[in-house]
């Protein structure tokens, strides 16, 4: 059998030489498809301290996968100097991570996919943008109703107050949400403001699909709804999936009330949730079987 790609899990914050117990379905079906279990020290990382969240990897052991908590797009990057410190790789580099976890890097594969999409920069912990600055950047998605989130995460449980707007065309009322959303996320405001156009989706839950080299290799349900896993068309989102050229990335997709499947968002496959009992052996057997490139 020829060299597998390894796997760097997060420790367990309470017991630093184990893996954490919430990625342990993972970490089997890593060690069964006979990759390399390395550890990282997540809260060390995001912490600021890159090279202290890398002491546990072996020297030269890589190339690996990360698996476990998100991570913001900067220290991600910290994390691949770090590794390469130590003689490691990643193999999704830090330009090709931030690509697939912040809508910005990815929407323009998946336009005409995906609801469409206005943003800005705004710093964390910043002030939001004015009233008649946000008036010009929705222009472009109509009147109707909206959706408000970070390049990342959404609010989703703060629906009414700092997720939705019911009409775009009500200034005031946009300004209010984007202003209570942008004080919620506090210092943990990912890279800036998405605005987007609400699209009505049927209820029946999103198929969340995992993509190793251009290949769906598994369907899951979203971790918000474990119990619904629908089955979409995948013809097109595979066609942006390759456009994207990213190595290992999940797409969410979900049914509009007219037929039509559509993107509600792309994350890098690393950090994206997965419904407990989802059965990753399958991905895993891709993820560690997954040549050099
Ligand atoms: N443009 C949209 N039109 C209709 N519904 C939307 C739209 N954007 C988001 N939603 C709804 O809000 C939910 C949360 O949005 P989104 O997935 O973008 O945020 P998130 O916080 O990144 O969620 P998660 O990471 O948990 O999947 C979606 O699952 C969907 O139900
Ligand atoms: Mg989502």
């Amino acid at each position: 059998m020829s060299e597998r790609n390894g796997f760097l899990f997060c420790a367990d914050p309470l017991s630093a030489s184990r893996p954490d117990p919430q990625f342990a379905e993972d970490i089997a079906a890593a060690r069964a498809a006979g990759g390399r279990i390395a550890l990282l020290d997540h809260d060390a990382l995001l912490a600021g301290d890159a090279a202290g969240a890398v002491a546990r990897v072996a020297r030269d052991s890589g190339p690996y996968w990360y698996r476990g908590w998100m991570i913001p797009s900067a220290r991600y990057a910290q994390l691949e100097t770090a590794l390469g410190a130590r003689g490691c790789t990643l193999l999704t580099d830090a330009v090709g991570y931030r690509r697939a976890h912040e809508l910005p890097g990815w929407y323009e594969e998946f336009d005409g996919l995906t609801p469409r999409s206005v943003w800005c920069a705004v710093a964390p912990g910043g002030p939001p943008p004015a009233a008649d600055e946000l008036a010009g950047l929705v222009a472009p998605l109509g009147t109707g109703p909206g959706i408000v989130k970070d390049f990342v995460k959404s609010r989703k449980h703060e629906w009414d107050e700092a997720c939705y707007v019911p009409a775009l065309a009500d200034h005031h009322q946009l300004a209010s949400v984007v202003d209570r959303f942008v004080d919620l996320q506090g210092d943990f405001l990912a890279g800036g403001l998405v605005l987007r156009a609400f699209e009505p989706f049927a209820a029946g839950g999103e198929a969340r699909v995992w993509w190793v080299d251009g290949e769906a290799v598994l369907v899951t349900a979203h971790p918000d709804t474990p119990g619904l896993r629908p089955a979409p068309e995948l013809s097109s989102v595979r066609e942006a999936v390759g456009r994207l050229g990213l190595r290992w990335v999940t797409t969410d997709l979900a049914l509009r009330e007219d037929g039509v499947w559509r993107v509600v968002e792309v994350g890098d496959g690393q950090v994206s949730g997965c419904p407990a009992g989802a059965g990753t052996a399958d991905l895993f057997a891709a993820l560690a079987a997954a040549g050099a490139r």
